[in-house]
């Protein structure tokens, strides 16, 4: 809870903050990894930071924290935290790395607002940093726990080395791999939605860590399924891991793996659900399938995907199959340039106007944000409360804390 002179301060200076925290933001990571340089090679996901993104997900998460603690004092935005948590340990941040942090942000903070930053607003501020790193630390260390005590691990280390055993190609651009542990003990807890991060070592020898989301549950094994993100559809450069592992992984191969998180993941129960994607963001919706159907679930289960055509279109025979198992299942396609006769109301971009969602549904989405905009609004308008819409976002989260 942050007291109540901090509270004043910090509502207060929050409109000067938050206007600055644009150049705040910059100056910290920069001053970050001029002094711990292997952050940004080993830990930090350089593309995101080439493209701003991690930084703009920081930012908003800060000020997201800072707003909600002003407006319920005696309250911790949970899912904002819990986002977050998810994906430090996931990544393998460790608690002494928030005073590294706390560090440089406090230097950028003082460095851009100059004397506005008195001894008063600084003390503020850093009650309001050490609340929101307080409750992450205090999240993480449960999520590691319960991860390490499943696999008979160390907290302190969750990466695990794991066998390529097969790989498939599922399209022109996306591969699924299939990995076992390497040093034989079981496979971690999964739920699906969840995500593995994978560390690559690339030719400059850095590493570079990036998260696959499950994308179905064989017996004894992982499923992820990597899409190569190309300079064309990104409007970049080539995605550095992702491109790697297409050129370089194959059966037999050992990449170091850190176990399932994330928290978005299909709850249990026996409404109606929903499952919206485009694009790869169907990995995690085709895990969600999968297990609907190994568990013979009798749920209402409506699939939305959308692609670009019938090539692109990644597990689109599992989508068929998966959905034929079940009794109440009905999947919508959408095809932006459909390949040969495809239905006039399913071509475009997702629209639920002629798919109808039953009352009560829980909807889970995944995909590029303009369609997580698009398709959450479209759920709105058709009744399903904010609070059962679910989303997955593939890199850092720009909606975090907002009402989107
Ligand atoms: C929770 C989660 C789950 C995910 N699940 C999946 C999944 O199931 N399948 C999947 O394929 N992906 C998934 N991803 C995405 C995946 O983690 C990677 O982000 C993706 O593979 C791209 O990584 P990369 O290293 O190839 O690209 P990067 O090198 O990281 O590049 C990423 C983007 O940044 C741009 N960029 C890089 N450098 C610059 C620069 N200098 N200037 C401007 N732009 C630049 C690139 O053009 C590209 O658009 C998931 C991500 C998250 C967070
Ligand atoms: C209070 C302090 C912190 C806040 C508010 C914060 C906030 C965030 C946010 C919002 C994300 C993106 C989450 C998502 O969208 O999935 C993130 C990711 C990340 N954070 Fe933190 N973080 C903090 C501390 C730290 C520390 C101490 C480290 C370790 C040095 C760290 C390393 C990372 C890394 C490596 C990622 C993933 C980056 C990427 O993939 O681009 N964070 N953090």
């Amino acid at each position: 809870m942050l007291s109540a002179k901090s509270a004043e301060v910090v509502e207060a200076t929050l409109p000067v903050v938050g206007g600055a925290i644009g150049d705040i933001t910059p100056l910290f990571y920069e001053k970050m990894f001029a002094a711990h340089p292997e952050l940004l090679r080993d830990l930090f996901n350089r593309g995101n930071q080439a493209n701003g993104s991690q930084r703009q997900a920081l930012a908003g998460s800060i000020a997201a924290f800072a707003t909600a603690l002003i407006a319920a004092p005696d309250s911790r935005p949970d899912a904002l935290l819990a986002r977050i948590a998810h994906k430090h340990v996931s990544v393998g941040i460790t608690n002494d790395q928030y005073r590294i942090v706390h560090e440089h942000l406090f230097a950028a903070i003082v460095e851009v607002l100059g004397e506005a930053v008195t001894p008063e607003v600084a003390a503020a501020w850093d009650e309001v940093y050490w609340l929101m790193a307080n409750a992450l630390i205090a999240i993480e260390d449960r999520l590691r726990e319960e991860s390490a005590a499943a696999q008979g691990l160390d907290p302190a280390d969750l990466w695990r080395p794991y066998t390529v055993v097969a790989r498939h190609q599922e399209t022109e651009d996306v591969t699924t791999y299939l990995v076992r542990p390497a040093d034989g003990k079981p496979l971690p807890p999964a739920a699906p939605g969840q995500y593995v991060s994978v560390r690559a070592e690339l030719p400059d020898g850095a590493h570079q860590i990036r998260q696959y989301s499950l994308s179905g549950a064989p017996d004894g094994v992982l499923q992820f399924s990597v899409k190569r993100a190309t300079a064309e559809a990104a409007g970049g450069p080539d995605g550095e891991v992702s491109n790697h592992l297409h050129a370089t992984l194959r059966a037999g191969d050992v990449l170091d793996i850190a176990p399932p998180f994330g928290d978005v993941a299909l709850a249990d129960g026996d409404g109606p659900v929903l499952l919206a994607s485009a694009g790869i963001g169907n990995t995690p919706m085709t895990a969600m399938l999968a297990k609907l159907a190994a568990t013979g679930s009798t749920r209402r289960v409506v699939t939305v995907h959308g692609d670009r055509d019938q090539l692109s279109h990644a597990f689109r025979a599992d989508l068929a199959q998966l959905t034929a198992k079940l009794p109440n299942a009905a999947a919508h396609v959408f095809y932006e340039q459909p390949l040969g006769d495809w239905p006039a109301d399913r071509t475009g971009l997702v629209d639920l106007a002629t798919v109808e969602v039953p009352a009560g549904t829980t909807a889970y989405l995944c995909g590029p944000l303009p369609f997580l905009r698009a398709v959450r609004g479209q759920l709105l308008t058709a009744g399903v409360p904010a609070a059962d819409i679910h989303y997955e976002v593939f890199g850092p989260d720009l909606w975090l804390g907002q009402d989107a």
